[in-house]
């Protein structure tokens, strides 16, 4: 089965892309990265991703994040579209670059070998295109996460900037966080950890929800100064 499973190390690619040939880990380097494929150049729901991937890059790059897109596409034809995803942003296009390169995987080789492809969406020779895949891999070149969207469906890139919060939060730590989370909001005790622990670990206090079954695993706490400060401080000296 092709594809990358959490925790599978990215594998260290060297492709072609829009600022020349790059070596992934090298382009990596200690930095959190996401690397996310389109179907189609030239496709208007490809567009607007692209276009609010870039208008949020200064929040990717903030949370120390580097950002590489896919497609099947030459070369030639990301970059005749990338001006039009520059015009479609903002005005005064001219004077704009994408701030991040996209990959041409011509002969698909990382869109079978990672899973990306998309059995319903073809080109007119027949051939799969490329998912709207995403991959966020850790600074230890990991797989944190992964997201595969059909053609039809754009991504929402404010969520991608979220769920890259939460997993910069809980990085090597005991906590998670709910359904909707947002930076700042409480957090919740994994059910492994016991009540005496969660007492020392969480002074701020934590609370659980009574529930029909008494078992008290609804655990939240409010998310730590040291934690909170420790996302200013990366956010701070990235700024
Ligand atoms: C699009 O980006 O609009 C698109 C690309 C391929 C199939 C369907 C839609």
């Amino acid at each position: 089965m092709p594809g990358l499973l959490l925790g599978d190390v990215f594998p260290d690619y060297e492709v072609e892309t829009t600022n020349g040939k790059i070596k992934l880990h090298e382009f990596l380097g200690d930095s959190w990265g996401i690397l996310f494929s389109h179907p189609r150049d030239y496709t208007p729901v490809c567009t607007t991703e692209l276009g609010r991937a870039a208008r949020l890059s200064s929040e990717f790059s903030k949370r120390d994040v580097k950002m590489i897109g896919l497609s099947i596409d030459s070369l030639e034809d990301h970059h005749g579209w990338i001006k039009d995803i520059l015009a479609y942003n903002c005005e005064e296009s001219a004077s704009c670059s994408l701030p991040f390169p996209i990959i041409a995987d011509s002969k698909r080789e990382l869109a079978v070998a990672l899973g990306m492809l998309d059995p319903d969406e073809k080109d007119k020779d027949g051939l799969p295109l490329t998912a709207r895949c995403v991959f966020i891999i850790g600074p230890d070149k990991k797989l944190k996460l992964s997201l595969l969207y059909p053609a039809t469906t754009g991504r929402n890139f404010d969520e991608i900037l979220r769920v890259v919060d939460s997993l910069q939060l809980t990085a090597g730590k005991r906590l998670a966080t709910p359904a909707d989370w947002r930076p700042g909001d409480c957090v919740m005790v994994p059910p492994s950890m016991s009540e005496e622990e969660a007492a020392s670990l969480f002074p701020a206090g934590v609370y659980s929800k009574d529930l029909p079954s008494g078992k008290k695993y609804l655990r939240y706490t409010p998310q730590q100064k040291a934690v909170r400060d420790s996302i200013d401080i990366q956010h701070s000296l990235m700024d």
